[in-house]
């Protein structure tokens, strides 16, 4: 197995900071140095970008598939509850019943990956993921505590409250839970029952946080909690989403999550231009390209507690990064509008999982099973089969489906 090997002549995006002529050197999994070369060098040529692989802070791996199901035209919902009444008697959801349950998180890998995405949650009860998650060709975390929803509406997925909660202090891992996703009296008492607990603090991550009010801000600001902003989710279920101008104003650690795509945007790249498009309709102002970018790698990375191995490049990190060609010359523009295919190379701990047909030597020398695939008309190599999978899929249910978050030409295959 190639163990060390250099990617040279590229810009460095770490992303606090933009190094122009760089290079890193990948030794095993780590990223060994920034600014050298080693030995078995790949270089760009000056064209590429580098980034560290995005984190995408909230998904469902059972419940990505298409359609979406939202209410019905000119109504949205007081909270999520009639929304999972409207999803159990949907025919799309009578479709999926047909793709086994390991397909599912199959094809939620993909979706991730073809959008740069190698670290993220499904947010989902242990007992029913752990065997699974291991096996994925990407890093779905296992170590997490977790509520559904801390409400009466509770689906009960964790051990409750306050046994989750101490668990994520004892063992340093996040406490994740969607929060206030409704208008209603019940939804919007989340951060109340947090705080009477004694759980608010800054292991939460609180997903969707709609009913805020701004002493809940105060609050989650104070505990140093994260939150984790699914605009398009919440913009289908309920035409609005949180208060976030004064949740970034208070300055709380937001990262942009794209719930599973009954609800949300097909892939991060899309729910980050979603984000800034809603955030632009709702304040005539701009979110900055790089907000934007680090609300997908430094900011769910410390979220997640992770922030020593993930979420941005640097010295003894873990190599989980994303070479892009970029279509616009600025650095941070060139991630918020980048596409499946501008991603050149998709790196988890130094291994590739996603990339063009120029670097099939390094999936080779790192003993990656890999198929060739043609994404959007374009020729790429990927850990795994998916081309094989959506054909599966598309046997289980059927007929010819289509996924948007999987563009693949199948017809060869
Ligand atoms: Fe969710």
């Amino acid at each position: 197995m190639l163990s060390e090997y250099s990617i040279s002549d590229l810009r460095c995006i770490t992303p606090v900071k933009v190094i122009k002529n760089s290079s890193v050197v990948v030794k095993e999994n780590i990223i060994a140095s920034v600014g050298k070369t080693a030995e078995h060098d790949f270089r760009t040529g000056k064209k590429y970008y580098l980034y560290p692989a995005l984190v995408n802070i909230h998904d469902h791996f059972r419940g990505n598939y298409l359609p979406r199901v939202g209410p019905s035209k000119g109504t949205f919902y007081l909270n999520w509850a009639p929304w999972d009444d409207d999803l159990k008697s949907s025919p799309v959801y009578e479709e999926r019943a047909n793709v086994s349950v390991e397909d599912c998180y199959l094809l939620s890998s993909y979706k991730n990956i073809f959008s740069g995405v190698v670290t993220t949650n499904d947010h989902f009860p242990h007992k029913l993921n752990d065997d699974i998650l291991p096996g994925l060709p990407l890093r779905v975390i296992r170590e997490y505590a977790l509520e559904h929803e801390c409400s009466s509406y509770d689906l009960k997925w964790g051990d409750g409250i306050e046994i989750e909660h101490k668990r994520a202090v004892d063992q340093d891992i996040p406490f994740i839970t969607h929060l206030e996703e409704g208008f209603d009296e019940e939804s919007q008492s989340g951060i109340d029952i947090l705080e009477k607990l004694g759980c608010l603090d800054d292991h939460d991550v609180l997903i969707h946080c709609i009913g805020f009010s701004d002493l809940d801000i105060e609050k989650v600001k104070d505990a140093g909690a994260h939150v984790a902003w699914c605009p398009a989710s919440n913009m289908l279920m309920f035409n609005v989403t949180c208060k976030i101008k004064k949740i970034l104003q208070r300055g709380i650690n937001v990262s942009i999550g794209t719930d599973s795509t009954h609800t949300g945007s097909v892939n991060i790249l899309e729910e980050m231009r979603y984000a800034r498009e809603i955030y632009r309709n709702l304040y005539n102002a701009d979110l900055d390209a790089k907000e934007l970018v680090k609300m997908v790698t430094t900011n769910p990375a410390r979220a997640f507690r992770m922030d020593s191995k993930i979420g941005s490049i640097a010295e003894g990190k873990l190599a989980d990064l994303l070479l892009l060609k970029p279509q616009v010359k600025d650095p941070y523009e060139a991630l918020v509008q980048a596409e499946p295919e501008d991603i050149a190379l998709l790196l988890q701990e130094g291994s590739p999982i996603y990339g063009d047909l120029e670097f099939r030597e390094l999936f080779e020398k790192r003993n990656v099973e890999f198929s060739e695939i043609t994404l959007k008309g374009f020729s790429k190599l990927v850990k795994g089969d998916p081309a094989h999978l959506l054909k599966r899929v598309q046997e289980n249910v059927g007929f010819a489906k289509e996924l948007d978050f999987i563009p693949l030409d199948v017809n060869n295959v």
